[in-house]
């Protein structure tokens, strides 16, 4: 592939700071359990994110065991927990933080006249003073410290000056402009950080950084330019997951600087062979489903339908690719292995798939293979995924389906008979409902009572043809707590029924966990 990268030695390095434990996790029906958070932090440390921004460690107890579970277990990147500018908020980050081997503190506060006024309640002078306070009492705990002026697109300049030189005269290390509406433009935005650059005293000595909002669709064109302007760090997530419209999305501006060296003279830490996994594992914790069309990760971003596209790519890939899909982790579907296959063969394709399981998780994912091969006609590499997926996703939950026998059809009420082993113990229920899928939640809820809704039910087919596994998720709604869970099978019944069976295992973990610590404001 032709691109004009200059050498290493004459760019400058774009840090990547990743938020989808934190800004991601926020947004409405994306909630991720610990385990699923420990899985996603270990994979964007894997892949070279720079700073993986782990949580809010005052929101709420789960926030703070996610922030203190993921700093034991990142091996390289900076852990960095979320904290308003009050000493409560960033005592309880440095605690969630101390056992990191590398720790930022990223602290904020509400800069704009709409934040000061109604938010706040503080004048500018109060405003700073948090600035000068927080960024302080941050600086006692790590020499790491990222101070962010909230709603900064809608600040007056002068401010904003001041605040961004108060927090540098502070110890803060690196400035986050945030576009937190997702309201600028990219050359406004190009302007805003050239302009701190040039005015603020000390901004020589500071890493300036972005976090656009995707409002208006311009994300991640904002963040590059904010680069042009001068910032070395892009705050994105995976798949853009983020509050409203979502933030920049990583994958993407981490390929536009890989694909046009020419213009973006700078390089990341990034793996970009892991993004696809990143992207998929993103959204089955999140379920949240990747638009075909979505660039880089989307299932259409490869594909060539029209006769024209498919004749030039034959004769020469870069006629309509400017990526090769194997820089991105995309791989053509790739028939596996038949009902024939040993054991041996299915572990190596375990780890060529990058899972590695242990020996008794290795026999379960075996027998199950075994007997997907007997259902189905070919087994791909995505069916495997699904299958040991769907493996972890069920081990060690205290509830697991036992068996279902479903009754449909135009003869009378649908109705479903489902057993749960519940601790150990088997226990039998069956209901009707308006269709198969409502009696069958209704006779899982008639063992394990719940008052959560049902928030959304999504069937995907992990391949092609009409014996496809189906890939189902389920999000159930509690309160303002919102849980997912995944099931995957050839019978979409059985498949559904693990995802609902998952949800309310969840349910049940989270309550037992999760009380809020206080109720958050800005503060
Ligand atoms: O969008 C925003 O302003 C934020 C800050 C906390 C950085 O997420
Ligand atoms: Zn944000």
């Amino acid at each position: 592939m032709t691109t004009t990268t200059p050498t290493a030695d004459k760019r400058d390095q774009v840090v990547i700071f990743d938020t989808t434990l934190r800004d991601g996790e926020q947004s409405p029906g994306a909630s991720m359990t610990l385990e699923e958070k420990l899985q996603v932090a270990t994979l964007l440390d894997e892949m070279g994110v720079d700073i993986i921004e782990a949580g809010f460690p005052i929101a709420s107890n789960g926030d703070f065991e996610a922030v203190t579970e993921i700093a034991k277990l990142v091996k390289r990147g900076v852990v960095c927990g979320l904290a308003r500018a009050g000493n409560g908020d960033i005592d309880r980050a440095a605690e969630a933080l101390k056992h990191a081997e590398r720790r930022r503190i990223h602290t904020f506060i509400g800069t704009s006249p709409l934040h000061r006024e109604f938010q706040l309640q503080l004048n500018q002078e109060q405003v700073y003073e948090r600035v000068v306070s927080s960024v302080t009492r941050a600086r006692n705990y790590t020499d790491d410290v990222e101070w962010s002026a909230m709603d900064a697109t809608r600040t007056e300049a002068d401010f904003l000056c001041r605040t961004v030189e108060a927090a540098i005269k502070c110890g803060a290390t690196t400035i986050n402009i945030p576009d937190t509406v997702g309201y600028t433009t990219p050359a406004e935005f190009a302007d805003m950080i050239r302009m701190l650059i040039e005015k603020v005293p000390g901004a020589d000595e500071v890493v300036f950084s972005t976090h656009c909002h995707n409002d208006l669709g311009l994300a991640v064109a904002n963040s590059l330019s904010g680069v042009a302007g001068g910032a070395r760090q892009i705050e994105c997530s995976i798949n853009g997951l983020g509050e409203r419209a979502g933030n920049a999305a990583l994958e993407e501006v981490v390929m536009a600087i890989k694909t046009r060296g020419d213009i973006y003279p700078y390089y990341t830490n990034i793996d970009t062979t892991m993004l696809m996994r990143a992207s998929k594992l993103v959204s089955a914790v999140s379920a949240f489903p990747v638009q075909y069309n979505k660039a880089i990760v989307g299932k259409n971003a490869f594909a060539h339908e029209s006769g024209i596209h498919q004749d030039g790519i034959l004769k020469n890939a870069e006629t309509y690719e400017i990526m090769r899909p194997e820089d991105v982790g995309v791989k053509s579907t790739s028939l596996v292995m038949g009902k024939h296959s040993g054991r041996h063969a299915f572990r190596e394709k375990l780890i060529a798939l990058g899972f590695e399981l242990g020996d008794n998780a290795l026999q379960d994912a075996f027998r199950r293979f075994k007997d997907l091969a007997d259902r189905k006609k070919h087994v791909f590499d995505e069916d495997i995924e699904a299958l040991v997926e769907d493996e972890m996703t069920q081990a060690g939950e205290a509830i697991r389906l036992v068996a279902l026998t479903v009754i449909a059809g135009t003869g009378g009420p649908p109705k479903a008979i489902v057993t749960l082993d519940v601790e150990g113990q088997h226990v039998t229920k069956e209901a009707t409902g308006d269709g198969p899928v409502d009696a069958m939640f209704k006779a899982v809820r008639a063992i394990a009572p719940h008052e959560a809704t049902l928030q959304l039910y999504q069937v995907g087919a992990v391949t092609e043809d009409s014996d496809a596994q189906a890939e189902v998720s389920v999000r159930l709604g509690e309160g303002d707590k919102m849980v997912t869970g995944r099931g995957a099978d050839t019978d979409t019944m059985i498949a559904s029924a693990k995802a609902y069976v998952s949800a309310v295992n969840k349910l049940v973990t989270r309550r037992a966990k999760s009380k809020p610590a206080v109720e958050l404001k800005a503060v």
